[in-house]
């Protein structure tokens, strides 16, 4: 199992050290990879043929005595060597091939009794082993004895005449030459060992240069594209899997350059926004300040305009610090149960005085009681902007129907108006910031072209959603739709 590092590997208690740090490299992982496997199979593959090679000398040699001592047997029936040892000729044949063999030959008579030994240890003594008695029964028997090295053949001499088992010839021959020659074997294979694991570092240094070399390639360009200087986009079409992430990149890319192109347009128009009322504040102080002796009812009228524009600002301000809250990612919101039915009475009582002003109707139709998982301060934020857009943007005598409904998983509330409505090309645009139908009109009636950025950013904190319909002279309708139970990230 891996710990969340994943370097450690815990079988039944015991911790290894799975991948150390100097491992996190892609290019030493492919290097240290191959190595391993180069390594190892290179030492299996040593292991088969050197012992493979050994097991068929010995087969070879056993197969070459088998004959030997087959041929051997034959001429001692011929020359009757069990009874009569002296055959010059005989003796000379087992010398001959104790000599070549580099090994020892015994005659064993069927009394068990050696009658000869090349090597002059046991003659005279009886012998009574496995191999002897299974040889007695007429089977030559071969055994190789891999540990002490050396290969025994076990021939019966067999009487034509009476296809009785007369003796046996016992043949025991060292295999240290064969040894040798696999050791010599085995220095070879240790040189080409030794270069096919070098052969396959370098393959593998060059592997991983290779592989690797379009992903630093990619962390160049990424490193210039932050930078600001270099390439606009990434293009690293190595390898399917670099393509993949080029182009996810690029889309990130994209998003970003969106992104920083809208802060800027944000900064510019708060300037622009902020700088307006101080301007006009700026001119109303200039003027009187040029006038030493100008009468007292001019100077009302101008603090009166200087408050005013104060207000402004004021206003323009607070928009910008509730959009700049509600615009955080994960702001805090403080989710709590509310009564949605007396969140929306209050705010239409707030807003009733501004609505008679204008002898404007202002309905609030409940279907149900609803109780929903919402921030009471944001929530009342979007439906003051929506109620208060359609008190403003309404004609004398008009009339603003909202209306809350709900079913099992959403509440909807919807705010209709008879007001002058929003030509079809601007209902994309009005939910962004600063943006204002008729800029004149709009702030003449006070508006900062925030409220509607603001209203959006508090329903989609309630994963909800906002849309707009709306015909020019006929009237305008908001629809909100917001969860019923908070559903956190
Ligand atoms: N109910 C409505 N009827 C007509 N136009 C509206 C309505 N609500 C918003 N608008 C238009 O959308 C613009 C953006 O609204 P909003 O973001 O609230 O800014 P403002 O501060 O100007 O009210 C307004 O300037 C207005 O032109
Ligand atoms: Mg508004």
């Amino acid at each position: 199992m891996y710990t969340q590092s994943g370097e450690l590997v815990i079988i039944s208690g015991v911790k290894i050290k799975l991948r150390p740090k100097f491992l996190k490299s892609m290019q030493l992982r492919i290097v240290v990879l191959l190595s391993l496997f180069a390594i190892v199979s290179s030492v299996l593959l040593k292991g088969l043929v050197l012992k493979n090679s050994e097991q068929r000398s010995v087969q070879t040699r056993t197969a070459d005595i088998q004959n030997q001592c087959t041929i051997l047997c034959n001429q001692l029936v011929s020359s009757n060597y069990l009874a009569d040892t002296q055959s010059e000729v005989v003796n000379a044949e087992l010398t001959q091939l104790s000599n070549i063999y580099n090994g020892r030959v015994v005659v064993i008579n069927d009394e068990f009794r050696i009658i000869k030994d090349t090597y002059n240890l046991q003659e005279g003594k009886t012998i009574v082993s496995e191999e002897v008695v299974k040889c007695f029964k007429g089977k030559q028997i071969t055994n190789y004895d891999a540990k002490s090295r050396y290969i025994e053949v076990a021939t019966p001499i067999v009487n034509p005449e009476s296809m009785q088992v007369a003796g046996m010839m016992l043949v025991s021959v060292s295999t240290d030459t064969i040894r040798d020659s696999v050791m010599v074997l085995r220095g070879k294979a240790d040189i080409a060992q030794a270069t096919i694991i070098i052969i396959f570092i370098i393959l593998a240094v060059f592997i991983g240069m290779l592989l690797v070399r379009p992903l630093k390639r990619m962390t160049r360009s990424i490193d210039e594209m932050t930078e600001g200087y270099g390439e606009n986009y990434l293009h690293e079409d190595a390898y399917n899997e670099t393509k993949q992430i080029s182009d996810a990149f690029n889309k990130l890319w994209d998003r970003y350059k969106v992104l920083d192109a809208s802060r800027e347009e944000f900064v510019a128009n708060v300037s622009h926004e902020l700088k307006t009322p101080l301007t006009s504040m700026k001119v109303l102080a200039d003027s009187l300040l040029a006038q030493p002796e100008a009468p007292v009812e001019l100077y009302q009228e101008f603090m009166g305009d200087l408050s005013q524009e104060i207000e402004r600002e004021n206003k323009i301000i607070n928009d910008l610090l509730s959009l700049v809250k509600l615009d955080k990612r994960g702001a805090n919101l403080n989710i709590k149960s509310e009564n949605i039915n007396e969140l929306v009475e209050r705010i239409l009582k707030r807003l009733r005085p501004l609505a008679a002003t204008r002898n404007i109707e202002l309905v609030f139709e409940s279907f149900r009681t609803v109780s929903a998982e919402v921030d009471e301060v944001k929530l009342s934020l979007a439906v003051t902007n929506l109620v208060e857009n359609a008190v403003k943007y309404n004609k004398e005598d008009g009339w603003v129907h909202v209306a809350l409904n709900a079913d099992h998983k959403y509440f909807y509330l919807k705010v209709a108006d008879s007001g002058i409505g929003i030509p079809k090309e601007e209902t994309e645009h009005i939910f962004e910031r600063f943006y204002r139908v008729d800029k004149s009109h709009s702030r003449e009636i006070g508006g900062t072209g925030l409220g509607l950025a603001i209203a959006r950013n508090a329903v989609v904190m309630h994963r909800g959603a906002i849309k707009v319909y709306s015909e020019p002279g006929e009237g305008t309708t908001f629809t909100v739709r917001i969860p019923l139970t908070y559903i956190s990230q």
